[in-house]
């Protein structure tokens, strides 16, 4: 009797394990499309997985196709695993207008763990609101999740369904991003402030998984119709489009990460901004 009511339980649990892998992947050129560096870029496993490498010839780059005027953009990465200081792995949304607005997801090379996670965002052009971390795993032997949230509210950055940043929409202008913008990944050669690179390590590969945007794409751009009116997607869920706060538990997770991993708050330099920003 007991032995019948397991094996109906774990029958149970298997085929709700195969539903949960059977979710359809996602194929690379669905929503991207690789913008420079042709042939430094690969894509694996049916589209699923991309690769961007980086050597003394070139770095790489995809981007979306559609521009975005909110939603939730994840993406799976594994950063090069060689001795990499002054390489750059980005993943980011810009309107890449000339007064751009941007929010930034960069990791920085390093010569082994802890490496540095630097987030940063732009509005209207101005940018040096950077908040770096250190982050408490290492982020070449595995994929890990990153992951912004960003709506007429505020913008969360997330590593791993941890949230690391809120960047709130405190209703003036040029104070928030609100225009337009697609998403980008690349790598790319920082030497000039992010450490000598040793081009006797490289190539450089970082990898690049899940592919899904789940986000207000316009079909035009600029956006005509203004606001959620004019998105145009075929995927489409609309939570992240409400004014959530960070759960009780999510913003634990919050202030523990940031008290033990925060390394540089643009908010408490006071030598560079010594009148600071009026989020902070
Ligand atoms: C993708 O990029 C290629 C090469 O730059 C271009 O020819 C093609 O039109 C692009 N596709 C889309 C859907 O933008
Ligand atoms: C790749 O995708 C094609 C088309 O959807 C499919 O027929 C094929 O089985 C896939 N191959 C692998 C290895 O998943
Ligand atoms: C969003 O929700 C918070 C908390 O419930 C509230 O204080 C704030 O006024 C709301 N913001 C807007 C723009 O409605």
């Amino acid at each position: 009797m007991e032995s019948f009511l397991l094996s109906g339980l774990l029958g149970f649990l298997m085929v709700n394990m195969l539903l949960a892998s059977g979710k359809q992947e996602i194929r690379f050129y669905r929503y991207y499309n690789v913008t420079w560096g042709n042939s430094h870029f690969s894509s694996l496993y049916n589209d699923t997985e991309v690769q961007l490498t980086l050597d003394q010839s070139s770095g790489a780059g995809f981007e979306s196709i559609s521009y975005y005027q909110s939603g939730l953009f994840n993406m799976r990465i594994k950063i090069p695993e060689q001795k990499s200081p002054g390489v750059l792995t980005s993943f980011y949304l810009t309107s890449k207008e000339s007064l751009h607005d941007e929010v930034d997801f960069e990791f920085i090379g390093s010569n082994g763990p802890p490496y540095t996670l630097s987030t940063n965002v732009y509005t209207n052009g101005v940018g040096g609101r950077e908040q770096n971390f250190h982050l408490w795993f290492d982020p070449t032997t595995d994929f890990h999740s990153y992951k912004l949230v960003w709506n007429l509210y505020r913008v969360v950055f997330f590593v791993d369904k941890i949230p690391i940043r809120v960047f709130e929409n405190l209703g003036a202008k040029g104070t928030y991003p609100t225009q337009a913008m697609k998403v980008v990944a690349s790598i790319w050669n920082a030497q000039d402030w992010a450490g000598k690179i040793d081009w006797s390590k490289a190539p450089f590969t970082a990898h690049f998984q899940d592919f899904d945007i789940d986000g207000c794409a316009l079909r035009y751009h600029p956006n005509p119709m203004g606001g959620y009116g004019g998105c145009y997607s075929d995927h489409f869920s609309t939570p992240w489009t409400r004014n959530r706060t960070l759960s009780a538990r999510k913003k634990m997770q919050y202030h523990n990460v940031r008290r033990k991993y925060l390394i540089y708050d643009y908010c408490k330099d006071r030598t560079r901004y010594p009148r600071p920003f009026p989020e902070c």
